[in-house]
């Protein structure tokens, strides 16, 4: 049997339903922020990750599925969306002299080393927001993170972590400064930090490494670069949170693995999840935009990891996610098949009231007699089941069961739709 390929995984049933429940709360929460939808293609000129995440980043370096198509142009799968994001807009018009605010979700790919939370094929859902300047937007892009947490019941798993990488130019001067505190000791450093210091020396901030984390403690502080305006960008940021009640905590050593941020980064990581505790991530990006050919834009975004977020809500709600179906109608005999496909057909269609669902119906297949036939409506986790024999279709009534406690009665369709009106679980 062919296996699927390492580091794409497949999302079975079970989860799938928390899958929904998880993107369906984020993406409602969006909406309600007015955030916009938007639809990115999975393929993009891989010179546009080049430009927009970074030659140097680990991400274009050696995670990237590259490929070249029979134009020989080369292509690459995308392994984030913000780049591509700032391509459409662009693209379309609808960046320059406007405000934007969008969202997208989907998978993105990068080859890294599988582990638990960490896929070669993963999905995310992200929200960008173009032409804002000031502090506000940051403020509700982490607002909306909090937002997300809550209504799924995570807030207690996650906290907020949050620094400021000041302008670009201040950014460069200090990249310079950590390369000469760094080089006369390199040797010391671990085998990735040694590479990065020729490649990416930001990121050495980030190394696990014992011993290259002590020779940092004497580096020159991020924070001292960090120029005036986006100090008081940063201050003003955060005196925004502490009045929305948003806690967090200062990083000064969070620097992100993309090239393109600028003042604002964050993440919202968990203790719950082991070394891939990062849920979510981003940040001000505000030279992205001139990067790919546009016009200035400020800018600000960030991606939520859903296949982590995923596996920290099975940590906090073990039990398995309520079943689909509501209703089994199960009949008697092949000459019913049709009359229980319509009576299916119509009790989807039945208006329940505003607040219910509509009904997840299962019509039997496969025939058996009524007791086999229970059994696969138990098997399916229904709350009801209809049974419907020659006297039920004669006297046009049916009989529901409750499931749960064995209870039978018989009802016209009418009367059927008032009983189970407030069971819907969609
Ligand atoms: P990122 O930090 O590379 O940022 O990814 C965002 C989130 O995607 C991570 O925090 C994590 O939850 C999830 N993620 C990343 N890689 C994997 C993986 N291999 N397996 C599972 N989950 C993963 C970005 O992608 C930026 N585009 C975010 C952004 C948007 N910044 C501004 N706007």
């Amino acid at each position: 049997m062919v296996q699927a390929v390492r580091g794409m995984r497949d999302v079975l049933p079970a989860e799938a339903k928390r899958w929904h429940l998880i993107e369906s709360t984020v993406h409602s929460i969006l909406r309600q922020f007015t955030y916009e939808e938007i639809h990115l293609p999975l393929l993009e000129f891989t010179e546009l990750f080049a430009r927009g995440v970074g030659e140097a980043t680990d991400i274009v370096e050696k995670e990237m599925y590259t490929l070249a198509d029979r134009d020989g142009d080369s292509l690459s799968l995308r392994p984030e969306g913000t780049a591509s994001c700032v391509r459409a807009l662009q693209e379309n018009g609808l960046l320059y002299n406007q405000t934007q605010k969008v969202f997208y979700s989907g998978p993105m790919f990068r080859y890294e080393k599988p582990q638990k939370g960490r896929y070669r094929q993963f999905y995310q859902v992200g929200a960008e927001a173009f032409g804002f300047v000031g502090p506000d937007i940051d403020a509700e892009l982490i607002s909306l993170g909090a937002n997300f947490w809550r209504q799924l019941g995570l807030e207690k798993q996650v906290r907020l972590e949050i620094n400021t990488l000041g302008s670009r130019q201040a950014r460069q001067m200090y990249k310079k400064a950590l390369v000469d505190y760094l080089t006369p000791k390199a040797g010391q450093l671990d085998e990735d930090s040694q590479r990065r210091l020729h490649t990416n020396p930001m990121r050495i901030l980030d190394s696990k490494n014992e011993q290259t984390q002590a020779i940092l403690a004497q580096a020159p502080d991020l924070s001292m670069f960090v120029d005036a305006d986006s100090q008081a960008h940063f201050d003003e940021l955060l005196e925004l949170l502490q009045a929305l009640d948003i806690h967090y905590v200062r990083k000064p050593n969070l620097v992100r693995g993309l090239d393109y941020y600028t003042d604002t980064v964050f993440e919202w990581v968990t203790d719950d999840l082991g070394a891939q505790g990062t849920i979510c991530a981003g940040g001000r990006y505000n030279t992205l935009v001139e990067q790919l050919g546009g016009r200035p834009t400020p800018a600000a975004g960030f991606a939520m990891g859903l296949d982590r977020v995923l596996l920290l809500h099975e940590v906090v709600n073990q039990t398995a996610m309520n079943s689909a179906v509501d209703v089994y109608v199960c009949y008697s005999a092949p000459q019913f098949a049709a009359h229980a496909q319509k009576l299916g057909q119509w009790l989807r269609e039945q208006d329940l009231g505003a607040d219910t669902a509509a009904l997840n119906v299962r019509v039997n297949m496969g025939g058996g007699n009524f007791k086999k036939q229970l059994k696969r409506a138990d098997a399916s986790h229904a709350t009801w089941a209809i049974l419907m024999g020659p006297d039920e279709v004669a006297a046009e009534q049916l009989t529901l069961k409750n499931l749960s406690d064995g209870q039978q009665v018989t009802l016209s369709k009418a009367d059927v739709v008032g009983h189970l009106a407030g069971t819907g679980s969609n």
